[in-house]
């Protein structure tokens, strides 16, 4: 990589917004903008690459090194584990985890074993582990809300933004888990050998943070 340095970015809902800050920066992003199907794009005036991939691949290449920098949500970062420095909270792709059900049910009521439906299943676990409390947790790829709407389970442990696929559901949030926004990692190696560059990015981003 010798001089530059290579950004890993989430695709999609985050993308945009980390696109803003760069922009923010004074950062010329017009390639990122145009980017068509690449995937490797030049923040050129600045020797940084951008590289864009799925949330938990951001962390793959920042444990790796492949990548100096990631920006990738608390979710995943919650989900995934792993080694690397978590260095600033963006502030945006702000939602969190909840335990959601069925409206007008109590979770927490009798002693069975109770089962919950997550694609997060390592957060959810932590969670009821913190409780002291047993379940079963079933692990649901996507659209997890139809879990309890089918029966599979007595709850959900998911990713509240807006609260509306839960509303136009019949489903409720029954306890907040953990507040969520998009963080900058770095790889531990990175964080020594590019120190300056990194430190003078992160103190250019902490200063437009301040500002928004
Ligand atoms: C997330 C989450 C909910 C929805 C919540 O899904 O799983 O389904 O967003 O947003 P809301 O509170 O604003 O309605 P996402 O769109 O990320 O896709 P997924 O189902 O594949 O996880």
């Amino acid at each position: 990589m010798g001089d530059t340095i290579r950004i890993a970015l989430t695709k999609g809902r985050l993308e945009k917004d980390t696109v803003k800050l760069f922009e923010k920066l004074g950062f010329d992003v017009s390639a990122v903008k145009d980017k068509g199907r690449r995937l490797i794009l030049p923040i050129s005036d600045q020797n940084i690459e951008v590289v864009l991939a799925k949330a938990a691949d951001v962390i793959t290449y920042v444990e790796h090194g492949v990548c100096d920098l990631g920006v990738v949500g608390k979710d995943t970062i919650m989900e995934h584990g792993g080694k690397y420095f978590e260095l600033v909270d963006l502030g945006f792709g702000k939602c969190k985890f909840a335990l959601a059900g069925k409206k007008g049910e109590e979770f927490y009521k009798g002693y069975g074993v109770k089962t919950v439906a997550s694609k997060y299943t390592n957060v959810t676990r932590a969670f009821f582990e913190g409780k002291g409390m047993d379940v079963d947790i079933v692990k649901i790829e996507g659209s997890v809300e139809l879990a309890p709407l089918l029966g599979l389970s007595d709850g959900i442990v998911d990713i509240v933004e807006t609260g509306t696929t839960l509303k136009e559901n019949g489903l409720e949030v029954y306890e907040d888990v953990a507040p969520i926004s998009a963080r900058l990692i770095v790889n531990t190696v990175s964080m020594k050998l590019k120190k300056e560059r990194i430190d003078r990015l992160v103190a250019m981003i902490e200063e437009k943070l301040e500002e928004i």
